[in-house]
Order: C-alpha cells, then structure tokens, then sequence
C-alpha cells in the first residue's frame, strides 16, 4: 500500500499517488480544502474555472481570477453534452493550458469536469474536491474520467490525473444516509482486496487507507490492464444490480450485496473456507450495508447483465477472494454462479 503520511498536528493526512511526473497528492482531513489557493499557486496558473454542484461557500479562495460553474451532480449530467458545455465555459472566460480547472461535488461531478478538463486544449490540470464519500474513497483518484451514452455507464471516457486531490473530512458533515452509505459500499469492499480490517477506526483513516490501497493499485496498473480490476471487488454483481433496478439501488449498496456474493461464490468454488465467506457478510453488515438481493431481477436477467460486465472477455468473470489474495477469475461456470444467486437471500429494497 502507499504510505500515509501524517502533516504536522493538523491530523491531516497525505497520499502520493506516484506515477512519475504525473504523481500526485491526496489530502485527507477536515479543512483540507483551504489548501485549493496554495496547490493553485504552485501549479502556476493564473486563472481558474470551478464547476461545483455544491453551494458557493463551500467553495475556498483560489487566489487566482475565477469562473464559477454551477453543476449538478447525478447520472442525468454526466453527459457529452454537459462537457461540451463546460468547455464553451471555459472557452468564453480565456482559460489557457497552463491555468486550472477545479471539479467540487460527487464523483458524477469529478467524472465529467475531469473529462472536460482531459479534452479542453488537448488537457488543462484539474484539481478535485471531493464532497461525497464514494468521491473520496474512489471516483477522484486514479485519473478515470467519463460520461455516460444512451447504450451505457462511463462509455466514453479518458484517463487524466489530476494534480491534486482534496478530501475534506468536513464536506461529509452534513452528507444524507444514503449517500454515505454509497461511500461505505467501496470502504467495506476494500477489506477484501489488501486494505485490512478497518472496522472500527475514525472515518477520515478508513478514507486514508482505501486512498493508499487505491494509490498502490493505480502507480501499478494506471490503465487497467490487470491488477486494477482488483479494485472491482464486488462490482461484477454490483453493476448488474444498479443496471436491473434501474439505478433505484445506489452504486454502494450494490457493491455491498456483491461482495457478500462474492464471498460465496469463492466458497463455492472452495477458493476460502466457510469462516471467510461469513467475513464478507460481517464485514457489510458492520458498515449497516444490504447483504440482500433485492426483490425483482431474476437469477437470468443477472447473469445475462453480468456477461456484459467489461472484464468478462471470457465467460463469467468476477475479482474473487482465494489462497492468493483477490484475483480476477475468468470463465467461472454458469451453473455455479446461478446456483450461488439463488441461494442468496432476497430482500425488498
Ligand atoms: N473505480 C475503479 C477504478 O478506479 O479503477
């Protein structure tokens, strides 16, 4: 994992995400965001363009001249469209190369500024603030940027890092249930692929240590060509789900029941003893996370959505828990995988 270092007696922590020139700091701590002028100033832009689906004061000082972009966080945004109208933004106010886009709001918001940011003038630095959990723990770091077609989630996107990263604990205050709870999905999956037992500790180190796991994985594999998929514990099921409740089910709660079924199938396939499979269940009910399939998409519909999954070049494939750690494991069988469905209990959520 990368190293967490503490600053000074700020109890903030910081995150380098080493990938050469393009290395970067996450920071995590409550204020964190008032660090924006000082990564600005050493960035050497003279001008910003902030997109924010949050209200103006949460915003901090640039200190630098300023275009203020009002977004809105939400699939229904993360569109061509929005980019296109984002770089028109840009454009209009005379943002050069060398100045700066700040994204701040959810990981929808980060997506698609990000993206924006990737294709203005062939690519300006970004510099996110997170303000949701899942944004924090995931959607912000690693330089995945998307938005969304007609035909699918992310299918047009690019990988561009961004220059810094600020996760500021306080933004989280006042964040609903069920968005945190979006966030909790990724924290508790996490368990599984290398970031240890978390349980227990305060928010802002369970958010360092899915930073560091997330930073490890990306300097090792930036485009995804092996180790990242680990970061897709849980998602094979997961993304199945959001796709056949119509997206009623958060992206959280559908990794959380994924993972639970990502324990099983692994003891079915006897890749972990019993006691592991019953960890993953532990572990999500911990994190007050649904462990349940919801009530509706058939065991058929599932494994048809599950074909469509990207890493399933061959087969079913899901990131698995077995003697070696996690790994991504092709051309499980159906039948096992149907089986293990339908004994998962349902729920009505
Ligand atoms: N959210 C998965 C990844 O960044 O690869």
């Amino acid at each position: 994992m990368a190293d967490v270092d503490s600053t000074g007696d700020t109890g903030h922590k910081e995150i380098k995400v080493e990938l050469g020139e393009r290395s970067y700091a996450v920071r995590i701590g409550a204020g964190v965001r008032h660090g924006l002028a000082e990564v600005i100033a050493g960035l050497g832009a003279r001008r910003a363009a902030v997109v924010s689906a949050r209200p103006r004061e949460w915003v901090p000082e640039t200190g630098v001249p300023t275009l203020h972009v009002p977004a809105r966080d939400g699939e229904r945004d993360k569109t061509l469209a929005t980019v296109a109208e984002l770089c028109s933004r840009f454009a209009s106010f005379g943002l050069t190369r060398s100045d700066v886009v700040v994204s701040c709001g959810g990981g929808t918001t980060t997506d698609s500024v990000g993206l924006a940011a990737a294709l203005y003038h062939r690519g300006v630095s970004v510099v996110h603030l997170p303000t949701s959990l899942l944004a924090q723990v995931d959607a912000s770091v690693g330089g995945k940027t998307a938005v969304n077609l007609p035909e699918g989630k992310n299918l047009v996107g690019a990988y561009w890092q961004p220059r810094a990263v600020l996760c500021d604990t306080d933004y989280l205050r006042t964040l609903p249930r069920r968005e945190l709870v979006n966030g909790l999905g990724e924290i508790a999956r996490c368990h599984f692929i290398g970031a240890g037992d978390l349980r227990g500790l305060p928010l802002a180190e369970q958010i360092a240590a899915n930073v560091a796991l997330k930073a490890s994985v990306v300097a090792a594999d930036e485009r995804d060509a092996g180790l990242r998929h680990l970061l897709n514990y849980g998602h094979t099921l997961g993304h199945a789900l959001e796709r056949a409740t119509g997206y009623r089910l958060r992206h959280g709660e559908c990794v959380a029941v994924g993972t639970v079924f990502a324990g099983r199938l692994a003891g079915e396939l006897g890749r972990i003893p019993s006691a592991r499979v019953a960890e993953h269940l532990d572990v999500v009910r911990h994190y007050g996370l649904p462990t349940a399939l919801p009530e509706g998409p058939s065991v058929a519909e599932l494994i048809s959505l599950m074909r469509l999954d990207k890493k399933a070049v061959d087969g079913l494939a899901f990131v698995l828990d077995g003697p070696r750690g996690a790994e991504l494991v092709s051309g499980v069988p159906q039948d096992v995988v149907a089986r293990t469905l339908a004994g998962m209990p349902r729920a009505d959520h």
